[in-house]
């Protein structure tokens, strides 16, 4: 029998500052507009040193654990591109912190901004084989973006987490398992050096590479979409999604990736004509997903799912029975497009993961106070639900607030 496996529940912890990126603009010498309308930024998440990423993923995971209800769990994956180990993952600390079971599998998966997708793919597919014995997966995504003070990637900066619980009988979005479409190519589009905390990239080259793997990937989901009658050929294949999320580094980055996205479709129905509706299907199908992305900034990993809950936050009743479409991109680089139905219960546990409080309950910060916190190495031990609070003995440790 084939089992329904997707999305449960999710929680999103953020640093408790941010700045306005027209602060930032005003800062540099450079005109608001490109930040704010080039990049489609508004706001970016400040972590200072106690916010780390195992801090960030252990408050998203606690909160996204409370929206699911008591569930048994097996298996605890947690992507990210900002580890603070070489050796011991991410996912071993968050075990620690919310004294998870002791019978579980712990991991954390690695490719840039794919790693949280990895972990996604990898509970969901064990899920579905049945090897879950009916037990269900913790995976969370959890960055800290840096790229430091006046890079031209200063203003896609930005830090947060994003955890899933991903089960049997999904209450918010159920996968389709199977239907996904991969493009990998060994590019140096963004990395970042072992010891060094700021990422390497090569920003122009890195847009063409997300548009180039994104091609591949949605050809291959396309294709295998068609064949299982989850689309129709015959028509604008995007269209029939009734939202598109994509990995958002930057906002204006998921609208150059729609039209890429359609103008495949054109090219592949052979048609020649202007895409008039282009700027309404983006309205329609990708802005509502932005809303937290262009207050928060690029958290890697998590960005793909920051969008989904955003999508779902703003219109999860209306969803309910609709395909969503999901586009991970890890630099590096590899892919996937992948899709999902929202679930009947989508209202209320998008609901439960309260995300205007999240982002409301921050403080924003001056650019003088940002550019402290960027130099400091040591945390500023301020009391949390969970931080990092120092290296003892070569251990990193942690207290719970
Ligand atoms: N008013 C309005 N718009 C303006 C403007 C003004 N005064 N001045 C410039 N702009 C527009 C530009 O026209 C441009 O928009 P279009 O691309 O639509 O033409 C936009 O503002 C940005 O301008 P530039 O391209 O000149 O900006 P830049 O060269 O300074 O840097 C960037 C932009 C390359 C994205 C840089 O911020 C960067 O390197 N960021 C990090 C890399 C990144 O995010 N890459 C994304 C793909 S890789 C990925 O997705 C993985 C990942 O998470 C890292």
């Amino acid at each position: 029998m084939k089992l329904r496996v997707g999305i449960e529940a999710m929680g999103v912890a953020v640093p408790r500052r941010f700045i306005s990126i027209e602060d930032l603009a005003e800062r540099r010498g450079v005109d608001p507009a490109k930040y704010t309308h080039g990049l489609g930024a508004r706001e970016m998440a400040i972590a200072e040193p106690g916010e780390d990423t195992v801090a960030l993923a252990a408050l998203a995971a606690q909160r996204a654990l409370a929206a699911a209800g008591n569930r048994e769990l097996g298996m605890l994956v947690v992507g990210t591109e900002t580890g603070v180990d070489h050796s011991k993952p991410v996912a071993s600390f968050v075990h620690g912190l919310l004294e998870l079971p002791r019978t579980m599998r712990v991991f954390d998966t690695q490719h840039a901004c794919y790693g949280g997708t990895a972990g996604v793919m990898a509970a969901v597919e064990w899920i579905a084989s049945g090897a879950a014995g009916g037990r269900a997966a913790l995976v969370v995504c959890s960055d800290v973006a840096r790229y430091g003070l006046h890079t031209a990637g200063e203003p896609t900066q930005g830090a947060g987490a994003v955890a899933m619980v991903i089960a049997q009988d999904p209450a918010m979005l159920e996968l389709d398992v199977g239907i996904s479409g991969a493009a990998s190519s060994h590019v140096h589009d963004f990395w970042r050096p072992l010891g060094q905390r700021e990422a390497q990239v090569d920003g122009h080259y890195s847009m063409r590479c997300y548009t180039d793997a994104l091609a591949t990937a949605y050809r291959g989901w396309k294709q295998r979409a068609i064949a299982r009658e989850l689309v129709l050929g015959d028509g604008i294949a995007s269209e029939q999604l009734a939202r598109i999320c994509y990995h958002v580094p930057f906002c204006k980055m998921a609208k150059k990736a729609h039209v890429a996205l359609r103008a495949l479709d054109f090219a592949e129905l052979g048609r020649t004509d202007t895409d008039d509706a282009a700027a309404a299907s983006f309205a329609a199908q990708v802005e509502p997903s932005l809303a937290a992305c262009s207050r928060v900034g690029n958290i890697y990993t998590g960005s793909l799912y920051l969008a989904l809950l955003s999508a779902l936050d703003a219109s999860a009743s209306s969803l309910v029975g609709k395909r969503l479409g999901l586009f991970s991109y890890g630099s590096g680089c590899t892919s996937e497009f992948f899709s999902g139905v929202v679930g009947a219960r989508a209202a209320e546990l998008s609901a439960r993961a309260e995300l205007a409080s999240v982002l409301a309950a921050r403080d924003r910060i001056s650019i003088d106070e940002y550019e402290r916190i960027m130099g400091l190495t040591a945390p500023l031990g301020q009391p949390a639900s969970f931080r990092f609070t120092g290296v003892e003995a070569h251990r990193r440790e942690y207290a719970r607030d």
